[in-house]
């Protein structure tokens, strides 16, 4: 399929079906659409009467339209109130289009909407970037797709001539998207630590990026005693994964992004139960997929800021080597932690990850992690949680996500609650109580980071959506990539 811009006037374009994006209640049609509803015999006026079309976003209808002059068919897709404009109704308009488009086995497929705050580039990327996520389907794990996919092979945005370089824009962070999509797609016996390591591989040798992956021995000389823990019971290797995007000349800035990387999460010794989603927990390296989809937009589009990217990827099991609940691991930066609850393992491993980025002496860093069900509880399933004592590091996460529409919410780090993971034994405990659990485990995290500004996002909930959602089909979303890139490129600016 190619995206691509059109310089034809509307009323002259000919192709399958053509979309056409309508704010609420402003669905009279005047002006060219009024000329092109003539052109095709008034169906476009009877449609929207009949069908009581109000333009409320994500709406759409669609008829036939004769022989209209080379149009097969006409979609109307709501905008909701001009006012209310925000890139992501683009995007998520670009997305209804698409699957309706599929749907009526479209090959060339037009569009033609308003742009977002007259921004032309924006507004093309944030479209094509709906239409791609939406079409995506993964078939990896069928013998024989029952859905043949999409037929359109063109997609043409009318009035964008000269945004080329936007539609590509959008198609390198959606295959970053895609890549993350894959990664947690995937189950426990498909993505492995090893794998992941392998995709870093594939990514350094595609783009020429610097990789360095730790062994367990590697890891041990380094005192990761946290990070290995959690490791020690997996009959596969942990792999401590450090791949490097550096700019040509003197970068901008230098900025680490850490994903948790746990390939699958039993709980350890304190296992998860019936009930508890355990069948689930491949998800639980989506901030490792993350950060490789990050890294793959990232080292295509080349910005002007150095970007590290790191995952301590391991599973959590168990076995006669098995973490005991109880038991005290030292990190690497000599913090001493009493495991009272081996399910608490997320934290663990970025203990170490983020001692280990704390030194290379970066601008800042933001961690993605299925760190917490207690996040989950607080912001529900669409919203991941934001965590930082660094007010400029949450401004520039919030206007990512605020372009991205990856949604996101700051959360306090409240300090007093630091007290639920006092120990008797060690330094802390790696739990607190069932109050504040996304807190305190925001909290610990933050005993490991000394020198660099730092934000934790807590992705547990948007991960993962169990039905279509805007541009997400059900399954995983591929979260976080589109604000980490943007987050990049605007700390850049
Ligand atoms: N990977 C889980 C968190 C999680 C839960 C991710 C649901 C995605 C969906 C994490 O390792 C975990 O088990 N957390 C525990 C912490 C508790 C033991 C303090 C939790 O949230 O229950
Ligand atoms: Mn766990
Ligand atoms: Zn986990």
């Amino acid at each position: 399929m190619t995206i691509q811009p059109s310089d034809t006037p509307l009323l002259e374009w000919a192709g399958d079906s053509l979309a056409i994006g309508l704010f609420e209640d402003a669905v009279e049609l005047t002006g060219e659409l009024a000329t092109l509803d003539q052109k095709f015999a008034g169906v476009l006026k009877e449609l929207i009467a009949e069908e009581e079309f109000k333009g409320k976003a994500n709406s759409t209808i669609f008829t036939r339209v004769g022989t209209g002059g080379g149009v097969r068919k006409v979609i109307l897709v709501g905008l909701g109130k001009p006012e209310a404009l925000k890139l992501d109704t683009l995007r998520r308009a670009g997305a209804a289009v698409a699957r309706v488009g599929k749907k009526q086995k479209s090959k060339i497929l037009g569009f033609s909407f308003p742009l977002w705050n007259n921004d032309p580039g924006a507004s093309a990327q944030a479209i094509a970037e709906g239409v791609e996520l939406a079409l995506y389907q993964d078939i990896r794990f069928k013998s024989e797709p029952e859905d043949k996919g999409s037929q359109i092979e063109t997609v043409e945005l009318l009035g964008f001539a000269g945004q080329e370089a936007a539609i590509n824009r959008a198609h390198q962070i959606v295959s970053g998207v895609i890549l993350a999509r894959q990664l947690v797609a995937a189950p426990a016996n498909a993505v492995t630590p090893i794998t992941l390591a392998e995709t870093a591989q594939a990514i350094a040798t595609e783009y020429g990026l610097q990789l360095q992956i730790l062994e367990r021995e590697d890891c041990e000389k380094l005192g990761m005693g946290a990070f290995l823990g959690v490791a020690q019971a997996s009959d596969l290797p942990p792999k401590f994964i450090h791949l490097t995007y550096k700019p040509e000349g003197t970068p901008k800035k230098k900025l680490a992004i850490i994903g948790k990387g746990l390939t699958f999460d039993s709980g350890g010794l304190n296992i998860k139960g019936a009930g508890s989603g355990i069948e689930t927990m491949k998800i639980d390296m989506g901030g490792a997929a993350a950060t490789l989809g990050a890294a793959k937009a990232i080292a295509q589009i080349k910005p002007d800021s150095e970007v590290h990217f790191i995952s301590a990827a391991t599973e959590n099991m168990i076995s006669g080597r098995a973490m005991h609940p109880g038991d005290v691991l030292t990190a690497s930066n000599g913090k001493t932690i009493e495991v009272n609850n081996t399910d608490a393992e997320g934290r663990l491993t970025l203990a170490d990850a983020l001692v280990y980025t704390d030194k290379l002496g970066l601008d800042a860093i933001v961690d993605l992690a299925t760190l917490t069900g207690a996040n989950v509880i607080a912001l529900g399933e669409d919203i991941a949680g934001l965590y930082t004592t660094d007010d400029a590091v949450a401004a520039q996460l919030e206007k990512a996500a605020q372009t991205s529409g990856e949604k996101i919410w700051r959360m306090p780090m409240e300090e007093k609650y630091f007290e639920g993971l006092k120990s008797g034994i060690a330094d802390m405990k790696n739990t607190g109580p069932r109050p504040g659990g996304s807190i305190t485990a925001a909290l610990f995290l933050k005993e490991f980071v000394k020198e660099t500004p730092w934000a934790h996002l807590d992705i547990a909930g948007p991960v993962w959506t169990d039905k279509e959602n805007g541009y997400n089909s059900a399954g995983a979303t591929g979260y976080g990539v589109r604000t980490l890139v943007d987050w990049v490129l605007g700390t850049g600016e």
